[in-house]
């Protein structure tokens, strides 16, 4: 008896222990969905059939997992699921992987009433993100968004042959939802990532295409200030200054060497870009290695001058004269072409359109100038 009842306290304090770990258990399991699971854990409460759908673990540091099949001809079902931080999630489809121009799903859950918005991302700021605008053909009713075991499950159809090829992720603060009228507070966290439908392979895009500042940017940036801004700056330096000899000349070599690092520099970040699938963009390569190519001939010929007095000099300045100008040209031409690839913003092709006119205008005085110097 005595060895009986020593027993029945620590086989209840087991049986506690065995019930908080299978309470932990079930909590931790709970919170949890992997592409392991055969089935979908709210494929109940989903308006449409979500069987033998496919499943990536699409954004690992937030813990996003999307699932979608193509359910009929023209017809795409997706299943976003993430974890419900009181936060909104959101999916949207990108032509080339850029948030601005962008059309995203966007869903929330407060005490678990469900709310799923179409946004069209106009630009960066709040007020350029409205929400029931965007250019995905949502079939109507099939949208939610259902929390479950701390999880938000965001399902939505969309009409279209194949959807577009980047997938744009981002979640919002925590505990921070959009307010009654479907404004969005900024995004805590966005990734994006080029997607193959087909074979379900996901290409991570480099360098974050919101905030910081991605390659794009910095390819653009140096290439402008290179090619487009310090290279015709240089030029007028040596045509239009030449009464301030030497200086002409040590300013033209130090804005041109600035330049042509400055460019070469762009050139090497523009090769590693993804540009897969981007219009013109081989047009922009072409021109970026022609203009590289005359800058480097450029550079080289510094290094083969003749002597003033030669004869051939006449032929090397007719030379080193042309294929400038021509590089100026291709240059500047590069530069709108690229802004216009890269959808800039209108500031950026603004900035650089005042830039170019005042160079032509500036040329154009100079060369007037030029002329009536002559005939004096
Ligand atoms: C996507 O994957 C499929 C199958 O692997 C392949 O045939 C197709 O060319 C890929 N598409 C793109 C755009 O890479």
């Amino acid at each position: 008896m005595a060895a009986a009842a020593a027993a029945t306290p620590s086989s209840s304090s087991v049986r506690l222990v065995l019930l908080y770990l299978l309470g932990f258990c079930a909590a931790v399991s709970q919170a949890i969905d992997s592409c392991r699971e055969s089935k979908l854990a709210v494929s109940d409460l989903v308006p449409f059939d979500t069987a033998s759908f496919r499943c990536i673990s699409a954004w690992k540091d937030e813990d996003f997992i999307l699932r979608y099949k193509n359910t009929a001809p023209s017809e795409w079902s997706f299943i976003l699921s993430a974890p419900d931080k009181g936060s909104f999630v959101a999916v949207g489809f990108s032509g080339k992987g850029l948030m601005v121009g962008s059309s995203a799903v966007v869903g929330w859950a407060p005490h678990g009433k469900g709310t799923v918005k179409q946004y069209y991302l106009g630009g960066k700021s709040q007020d350029e993100v409205s929400p029931n605008t965007g250019l995905l053909k949502l079939v109507k009713n099939k949208a939610v968004v259902v929390s479950h075991s701390d999880r938000l499950y965001l399902a939505f159809q969309i009409l279209t042959d194949y959807p577009q090829p980047h997938l744009i992720y981002a979640v919002g603060p925590e505990n921070d939802l959009p307010s009654s009228d479907g404004q969005l507070p900024v995004h805590r966290n966005m990734f994006s990532q080029r997607f193959n439908y087909t074979s379900g392979i996901a290409y991570k895009t480099t360098g974050a295409l919101d905030g910081g500042f991605p390659r794009q940017r910095q390819h653009g940036l140096l290439s402008m200030m290179g090619w487009g801004v310090l290279l015709p700056i240089g030029m007028i330096t040596a045509r239009y200054f030449r009464q301030l000899d030497p200086w002409w000349f040590y300013g033209h070599m130090a804005i041109q060497a600035t330049a042509y690092v400055l460019g070469l520099a762009a050139v090497v970040l523009g090769f590693r870009i993804n540009s897969a699938g981007i219009k013109n963009v081989d047009i922009h390569k072409a021109l970026g290695i022609g203009i590289l190519v005359m800058s480097t001939l450029q550079v080289m010929a510094i290094l083969a001058r003749p002597d003033k007095t030669s004869k051939v000099r006449r032929f090397w300045n007719w030379y080193h004269h042309n294929i400038g100008r021509a590089a100026i040209l291709l240059a500047i031409g590069n530069v709108f072409l690229g802004l216009s690839i890269a959808q800039e913003v209108n500031a950026y092709i603004v900035s650089y359109g005042v830039f170019a006119a005042v160079w032509v205008l500036a040329v154009a005085a100079f060369e007037v100038k030029r002329c009536y110097a002559d005939d004096d």
